[in-house]
């Protein structure tokens, strides 16, 4: 996830506003999204002046005032959360291209770059990056000369139509020095509608200061803005309009775009953070590819343990993710907390495979869990969402998780990230173990693709659940109850309350409750029960029905969370949320999100800062 900016302003309107500084601010604006480098464009006198850094928009500032830039009234901007290559001043944006006639900058993957750089060194491109952002700006350098003949919104249709992925592109050309044209498909892009000034802006915070007036354009749109005006296009030239929308966020507010708190927003984050971590990591047929996981695939066959290592929230993603890859693997496997793994002497050797989750990649205790694996000789796995971290860095190999930057202290879409990347580390060794046969993961990795939608759903119905929250935000004690992949959603239900609402609260495996929860219920006690799907197996739906009912017999106010067409559980639920349909597998990545939004809610209804809890850090970089 980038952040990208684009101006272009008529001097004799807007004689105060100059392209850097529009753009830089937009960049300020939109660091949230990312922040492992920067760069700006600008076009004046006849030619593209850029300036890029390694690190964040107050670096790229610092290296624009030892090495000025010229006044200009066109520009481009970038902020950048690293995908493909590591952030470096090479890898950063803009990538200028022809011979300096062309920059370009860009959010998003692109799927398909490999084929399509061999296919443009074939024709005599070299790179100096690792990007696949270098590839689309080469593509559409060579469209421009080529077949389109130096208009650049065809060059841009041109090029979209070859490429495959997520992307927004903005591109600026000195043979078109009052334009900016920009593409989209599936990632964010918004145009801001000023006097005499137009703007672009991954979302309207890049534009925020200078305009209340924006556009919606859809996906597979490329819009071209001058100083006048825009003109939307679709990849094919067909004729295309735009949304108009006033915007009614104050300035302050848009840096968490449009939400009260950077948790609601990342919890509306989800369905594309499942979605980014699926993309690119399987062919059409559901065959796994994780290149990225460089470990001699004889070693991955010997495995014969798996130890899941991690802290907090990342932890509770490994118990769920123990489920499917024991199921699915036949491997053992275990999950501990990496401060426990680390100092009690765990049996470790090179036939065990470690899988270290972590968000930040910066967690201390995690960190040296890694460490103290790999002395024993044990092949190490990251899971991880900040590009270039240090347990990344440490660790035999690394699947990314692409949630984007989060930055709310209580995770939230790293979670469900987390598990969704650690179900593809487990169909990939049931593929290469043989484990599974290719169909058995196809409808796996199938229902794993349904799920952004489902997740969408669910965040669709929150008003309930906020109302739940509201009414329930004098209780003392809240508790949460599930069994299999339910059991670690009901502990991490219970972590949000706590980190955020300090609100005491409690997961309890189901089956456990008569060995001495029970003795906690009393009239009024709310109980969250996650419930199995009906169609499950084990007759496990049956039992925790019946212990909604045992409960509920004592007093409890149950809160249930229910597949949709349950009505086994109605007469004995005070309250129930439905989600969608699944295997149950798949459950966590929809029943987790109502805990979310429920603890969310608790917490802005005291009124507490839901971002920044007391006494806690985003990443503990201490043991
Ligand atoms: C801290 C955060 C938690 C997080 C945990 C692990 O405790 O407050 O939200 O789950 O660290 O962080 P990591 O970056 O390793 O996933």
């Amino acid at each position: 996830m980038c952040g990208i900016v684009g101006y272009v302003g008529n001097p004799s309107v807007q004689p105060e506003h100059d392209a850097l500084e529009v753009v830089l601010e937009g960049l300020r604006r939109l660091e949230y999204r990312g922040y492992d480098s920067a760069g700006v464009a600008v076009y004046a006198d006849g030619q593209i002046a850029a300036r890029k850094k390694a690190g964040k928009v107050a670096a790229l500032e610092a290296e624009i005032e030892r090495s000025p830039l010229p006044a200009s009234q066109l520009g481009i901007g970038h902020t950048r959360w690293a995908t493909h290559g590591a952030p470096s001043d090479v890898n950063s944006h803009p990538h200028v291209v022809a011979g300096g006639k062309l920059a370009v900058v860009h959010n998003g993957i692109i799927e398909n770059f490999v084929e399509l750089r061999t296919e443009l060194q074939a024709k005599g491109y070299t790179f100096i990056s690792e990007t696949d952002t270098e590839v689309a700006a080469t593509l559409l350098a060579d469209t421009l000369e080529g077949e389109a003949a130096g208009n650049l919104s065809k060059a841009m249709q041109m090029t979209c139509q070859r490429l495959e992925g997520a992307f927004t592109i903005l591109a600026i050309s000195v043979d078109a020095p009052d334009r900016i044209v920009a593409a989209r498909l599936n990632s964010p892009l918004v145009i801001g509608v000023g006097e005499g000034e137009m703007f672009l802006g991954s979302d309207v915070s890049g534009f925020i200061d200078y305009t209340k007036q924006a556009v919606e354009m859809d996906n597979g749109q490329i819009v071209t803005i001058t100083a006048e005006g825009y003109d939307i296009v679709t990849f094919d030239g067909e004729p295309a309009q735009g949304k108009e929308f006033t915007i009614e966020w104050d300035a302050a507010a848009a840096k968490k775009d449009g939400f009260n708190s950077f948790m609601e927003k990342e919890i509306h984050d989800q369905p594309a953070a499942i979605r980014d971590t699926l993309m690119g990591r399987f062919d059409e047929n559901g065959k796994l590819t994780l290149d990225e996981l460089h470990i001699d695939e004889s070693i991955l066959r010997s495995v014969d343990k798996i130890i899941v290592i991690a802290c907090g929230t990342a932890a509770y993603a490994g118990q769920v993710a123990r489920y499917a890859i024991e199921h699915w693997c036949r491997i053992p496997t275990e999950v501990e907390l990496a401060h426990e793994f680390r100092y009690r002497d765990p049996i470790v050797n090179e036939k065990t495979l470690v899988v270290a989750l972590s968000q930040s990649g910066e967690t201390m205790d995690t960190l040296m869990a890694v460490r103290h694996a790999r002395e024993q000789g044990a092949k190490v796995i990251a899971i991880c969402n900040t590009y270039g971290s240090s347990i990344p860095r440490e660790a035999d190999a690394c699947l990314y998780t692409h949630a984007g930057p989060e930055i709310s202290v209580a995770s939230t879409k790293a979670f469900l990230a987390q598990i969704t990347a650690t179900y593809l580390l487990g169909l990939y060794l049931a593929q290469l173990r043989g484990n599974m046969f290719a169909d058995e993961i196809h409808s796996v990795i199938a229902e794993l693709q349904k799920i952004p939608e489902k997740v969408q759903d669910v965040i669709d119905n929150k008003a309930q659940v906020e109302q739940l929250s509201r009414d329930m935000v004098d209780a003392k004690s809240v508790l949460f109850l599930g069994r299999h992949v339910g059991f670690p959603v009901a502990l991490e239900g219970a972590l949000k309350l706590k980190e955020i609402a300090y609100l005491h609260a409690e997961g309890f495996a189901a089956g456990e409750l008569k060995h001495g929860p029970i003795a906690l219920i009393e009239e009024g006690q709310p109980v969250f029960v996650i419930v199995p799907s009906p169609r499950g197996r084990d007759s496990l739906h049956a039992k925790v029905v019946s212990n909604i009912q045992e409960i509920r017999a004592r007093g409890a106010i149950t809160i249930v969370i229910a597949e949709e067409g349950d009505d086994a559980v109605e007469q004995f639920a005070n309250h129930v949320i439905r989600i969608p349909q699944s295997p149950t597998l798949m459950q966590p990545l929809l029943a987790t999100v109502p805990l979310q939004i429920f603890a969310c809610g608790v917490a802005t209804e005291k009124g507490y800062d839901v971002d920044q809890p007391r006494n806690l850090a985003k990443s503990v970089t201490v043991e």
